[in-house]
């Protein structure tokens, strides 16, 4: 079974739940990950741990080096990555607090170093992305819900958008149309990177509030906090029942 490594974002710039068994400082040709490592084990299993946002969660999304943070990973060896991702929501299941699978999404994000085929006179090279997150690894996260009685959404496209301001009401109209269902800053390039790296790749979205226009009051960081709070709990309990799961691909 494939090293597996999880990607904490918002609200999990740490996870308690985490037995720590080594912390490692590394550097890539990209540049520093987000954060040392955090080698670890959760209900039992090794997993790895790296917090997007870095320690004390500085590192705003359109400022991750997402390059450093894949690579740094896939030299530790990480064949499998759970991301987590709190998102706003835009249709009418993805409320606040759902948590869903997404099967799919589009990029809005520009000016972010998002291809390791990134050099002149370098291969060229394209990888399929007709399907973003890997099956197995959804199977997997699925089957954890199922285990634990945690309700989740199975689907869904993510729309990934620049940041760090929140989007006007018009936006996410427009990203409904495209047919996006929630909305968060950080799975591109995230996904793309670790599509290239080879690495499986799934994202654990839960939703911390409507998106912009879809509730009469504006968006405030305390619900948003204040939902994140309420998310890491049953994240956590899915994410516990899933480490311990055989790989699924
Ligand atoms: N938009 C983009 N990213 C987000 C949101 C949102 O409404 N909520 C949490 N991350």
């Amino acid at each position: 079974m494939g090293q597996l490594a999880i990607i904490g974002g918002s609200g999990f710039a740490a996870m308690p739940e985490l037995e720590i068994v080594e912390t490692r400082q590394t550097t890539t040709r990209w540049g520093d990950p987000s954060a040392p490592l955090v080698h670890g084990r959760l209900a039992g299993q090794d997993v790895l741990f790296l917090p997007r946002h870095g320690e004390g969660h500085r590192i705003p999304p359109h400022r991750v080096n997402y390059r450093a943070n894949i690579q740094a990973l896939s030299d530790a060896g990480v064949e499998r990555v759970i991301a987590l991702a709190a998102v706003g929501g835009i249709t009418a299941d993805c409320v606040p607090l759902a948590l869903c699978i997404p099967d799919n999404l589009i990029d809005y994000t520009h000016g972010r170093g998002s291809t390791f085929y990134d050099e002149a006179g370098g291969e060229v090279v394209h990888v399929d992305f007709s399907w973003p997150f890997s099956a197995g690894l959804r199977r997997l996260l699925l089957r954890a819900a199922g285990d634990t009685g945690i309700e989740v959404l199975d689907g869904g496209v993510y729309a990934a958008t620049q940041g760090p301001r929140l989007e006007t009401a018009a936006e996410i109209s427009r990203l409904e149309r495209d047919g996006c269902d929630i909305v968060g800053m950080t799975a591109m390039p995230e996904a793309a990177l670790a599509r290239e790296r080879g690495i499986a790749y799934a994202t654990l979205a839960f939703v911390v509030n409507w998106a912009a226009g879809k509730s009469d009051s504006e968006i405030g960081m305390e619900e948003i906090n204040a939902n994140l709070g309420r998310c890491a709990q049953t994240v956590i309990r899915l994410l516990q029942r899933a480490v311990v799961l055989p790989a699924d691909d």
